[in-house]
C-alpha cells in the first residue's frame, strides 16, 4: 500500500517534470505550466456516454491526465482517439497507454490528422487545446469542425483558464453553456461545453 502511494507520488512528479520541459520548448502551445488537475479531468471525462457505441476524441493530451481520467469511466481503450501536436508528448503517451490510437498532429487539421479516421462521428470531445493562444477566427473555426465530428446535441467540451467564454457566441450556429469552475486547478479552471442544435 505504502509501495503503491510512492509509485504515484513518483510518477505525479514525473508527469509534472516532463510537462514542465515541455512548456518551457513551447510556452503557447502548451499553454499551462502544470498538467490539469485529477479532479478537472475526472469532471472532464463525465461527459462520455459509455453506451453511445462511438469513440471519443481527445485534443491535447499532454502528458495523459485527462487520457487516464477517460480510461477510468471504464470506456475501452481502443475506444479513445487522442490527438497530441509535440512529439516528446507523443511518444511518451504511446509507451503509456497502449491501445489507446494517438495520432501526432494538429487539432486545427483533423482532416488530415486523423486520417482514416477523418469522416468518424465521435460520442463527444474532451479539449484541453489551449485555445487562447490562437485568433477567435481559429477558435470558432475548430468548434464548428468538433461539432460537426459529434452528433447534434452531444458536447464539444474545453478547459480554459480564462473567466469567458474562449470561443465567441454565434446563437443560430452552437449554444454555449458554463460547465464547471474547478477551483482545485493550478490555475483554477473553467469548463465549457459548446453544442450544435438538435
Ligand atoms: C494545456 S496543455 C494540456 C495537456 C493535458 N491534456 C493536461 O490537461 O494536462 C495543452 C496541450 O495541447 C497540445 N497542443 C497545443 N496545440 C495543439 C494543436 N494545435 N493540436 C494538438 N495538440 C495541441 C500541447 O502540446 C499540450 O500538450
Amino acid at each position: 500500500m505504502r509501495l503503491r502511494l510512492k509509485d504515484q507520488l513518483v510518477r505525479k512528479f514525473d508527469e509534472e517534470v516532463r510537462f514542465f520541459k515541455g512548456w518551457q520548448k513551447d510556452k503557447k502551445g502548451v499553454g499551462a505550466v502544470i498538467p490539469t488537475s485529477s479532479v478537472t479531468a475526472r469532471k472532464m471525462a463525465s461527459v462520455v456516454d459509455l453506451n453511445s457505441g462511438l469513440s471519443v476524441l481527445e485534443l491535447g493530451a499532454g502528458t495523459g491526465v485527462i487520457t487516464k481520467a477517460i480510461l477510468e469511466r471504464g470506456l475501452d481503450r481502443r475506444k479513445v482517439v487522442s490527438v497530441e501536436f509535440a512529439r516528446h508528448f507523443y511518444e511518451d503517451l504511446l509507451d503509456r497507454f497502449p491501445g489507446v490510437d494517438f495520432r501526432n498532429g494538429d487539432a486545427f487539421d483533423l482532416h488530415t490528422t486523423l486520417g482514416e479516421r477523418h469522416d468518424e462521428l465521435f460520442d463527444c470531445v474532451i479539449s484541453a487545446v489551449p485555445l487562447l493562444s490562437f485568433t477567435m477566427e481559429k477558435r470558432v473555426e475548430l468548434i464548428e469542425d468538433l461539432l460537426s465530428r459529434v452528433p447534434a446535441g452531444r458536447p464539444v467540451l474545453q478547459i480554459t483558464y480564462g473567466p469567458f467564454s474562449p470561443v465567441c457566441a454565434m446563437p443560430n450556429r452552437y449554444t454555449i453553456s458554463h460547465f464547471d469552475f474547478v477551483l482545485r486547478n493550478i490555475p483554477p479552471a473553467q469548463l465549457w461545453i459548446y453544442r450544435a442544435p438538435q
